[in-house]
C-alpha cells in the first residue's frame, strides 16, 4: 500500500508519499508565512487560494521525489478537519479528485490524529498506550493514546492554546508572526526569574490549562517604561518558562493518573528547546520515556496525514465519493480503523 497525503487544514500547503513497507518516500512542503506576516495572522481566504496555487505543483514534486507515478498510488489522505474551512476543501477537492481520476480509495484524516501519530515515522516509535501532550497553535490537550483511533481526552485548554499564549505574547513585544520561534529566540537571552509570570492551574488538582492570564500580564509589564533589548528578552524567557512549567508539570501529573510512563509530545510547540530539556530532566529523574516527531514533523505537514491515512486505508476505510471538510471534530469521535463504507472515521 502507497499513500499519497494532502494536508491544507491551515498555512501549510503539504503533500507525501507513504509507502507501507519502505516508509516515507517523499514530503512537500510549502509555507504561506510571509503572505500572512504582513497581517500579523493568518488570514482564512487568502490561505484558501494560496492552497489552490500550491497544492497541484507539489503533488507533482512529490511523485518525482518518490520515484511514483499515479499508478503506483494505492489510495488518498486528506486533511478533513479540524481548520479553516476554504482551506481544508481546497484539498479534500483536490484529493478527492484525483482519487477517482486514479480510480483509488480516499480517506479523511482529523489533523489531530496526525499530530498524534506523526512520531511514529521516528526509528523508534512509542508503544501503545501512552500519553500525549498536543500542543500546537490552535490546541492544547493531554490525551490518552490507547492505540490508533482509541483517544480519550484528559484535559484541555479553558481558553487560549499554548501556541497562541506563544504567538500573542510575542506580538505583544514587537515580534514578527508566528511569534512563537521568534519568542523562544528572544528568551534565550534573557534572565530566569526576571519576570515570574503566572503559571495558571498549577495550584489546583486536575489537568486543565489556561494561558489567557498570561497575555494579561505579559500586556501591563510591556507598557512599563524602560522596555529595553534586555528586558524584552528577561520578559520573553519570563514567558516560556511559565509556559514549559505548566505544560510539563501538567504532562507528568497525567502519566501519574493514567500509571502510564510514555510520553508523547507533538504538534508546532513540540519544537520548543526548553520544553524539550525539562521533559528530559524530568524522564530521566522519574524514569520516563519521551518521544517527539522530528522537528519539521512538529509542525503542520503531511507525512503524519499519511501515517494516519495509511493505518486507515490499510484497514479497508474509506470516505466514498463526499468531499469531507469539517471546521471543528472532535478527537474524541474517532474510532479504531474499521471497514466502513461511505462515511469517515467517525462514530
Ligand atoms: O502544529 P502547528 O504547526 O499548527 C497548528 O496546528 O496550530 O503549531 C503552530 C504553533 C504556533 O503557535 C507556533 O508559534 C508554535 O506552534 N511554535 C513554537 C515553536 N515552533 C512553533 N512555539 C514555541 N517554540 C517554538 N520553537
Ligand atoms: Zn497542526
Amino acid at each position: 500500500m502507497r499513500v499519497l497525503a494532502i494536508e491544507s487544514s491551515c498555512d501549510e500547503s503539504a503533500v507525501a508519499v507513504l509507502d507501507a513497507e519502505r516508509g516515507l518516500l517523499a514530503h512537500e512542503l510549502y509555507s504561506q508565512i510571509e503572505l500572512h506576516r504582513l497581517y500579523g495572522g493568518v488570514v482564512p481566504e487568502l490561505a484558501s487560494r494560496d492552497h489552490v496555487r500550491r497544492l497541484v505543483p507539489l503533488v507533482r514534486a512529490a511523485l518525482v521525489e518518490a520515484r511514483s507515478t499515479r499508478a503506483d498510488i494505492d489510495g488518498i489522505a486528506y486533511t478533513a478537519g479540524p481548520g479553516l474551512i476554504g482551506a481544508l476543501l481546497t484539498g479534500a477537492a483536490l484529493a478527492r479528485s484525483l482519487a477517482y481520476a486514479w480510480d483509488v480509495p480516499a480517506v479523511s484524516v482529523h489533523h489531530l490524529e496526525g499530530h498524534l501519530l506523526a512520531p511514529l515515522l521516528e526509528p523508534d516509535p512509542p508503544a501503545f498506550p501512552h500519553v500525549a501532550l498536543l500542543v500546537s497553535g490552535g490546541h492544547t490537550m493531554l490525551i490518552e493514546v490507547r492505540g490508533i483511533g482509541a483517544y480519550r481526552l484528559l484535559g484541555e485548554t479553558r481558553d487560549d492554546a499554548a501556541g497562541e499564549a506563544f504567538d500573542k505574547t510575542a506580538k505583544l513585544l514587537g515580534l514578527p508572526y508566528p511569534g512563537g520561534p521568534e519568542l523562544a529566540r528572544l528568551a534565550e537571552s534573557g534572565r530566569p526569574g526576571a519576570y515570574a509570570f503566572p503559571r495558571p492551574m498549577l495550584d489546583r488538582p486536575g489537568l486543565e490549562f489556561s494561558f489567557s492570564g498570561l497575555k494579561t500580564a505579559v500586556s501591563l509589564v510591556v507598557k512599563a517604561p524602560g522596555l529595553d533589548p534586555a528586558r524584552r528578552a528577561d520578559i520573553a524567557r519570563g514567558v516560556e518558562d511559565a509556559i514549559v512549567a505548566t505544560l510539563v508539570t501538567k504532562a507528568l501529573r497525567a502519566l501519574e493518573a493514567t500509571g502510564l510512563d510514555t510520553l508523547v509530545v507533538a504538534g508546532g510547540v513540540g519544537a520548543n528547546r526548553a520544553l524539550r530539556d525539562a521533559l528530559s530532566i524530568a524522564a530521566a529523574r522519574q524514569g520516563l520515556r519521551v518521544h517527539y516527531p522530528r522537528i519539521e514533523f512538529c509542525t503542520d505537514n503531511a507525512a503524519m496525514i499519511a501515517v494516519a491515512g495509511l493505518a486507515r486505508l490499510t484497514a479497508g476505510e474509506h470516505a466514498g465519493l463526499a468531499i469531507e471538510a469539517r471546521a471543528q471534530w472532535p478527537l474524541e469521535s474517532l474510532h479504531v480503523p474499521c471497514r466502513a463504507e461511505g462515511t469517515a472515521n467517525e462514530s
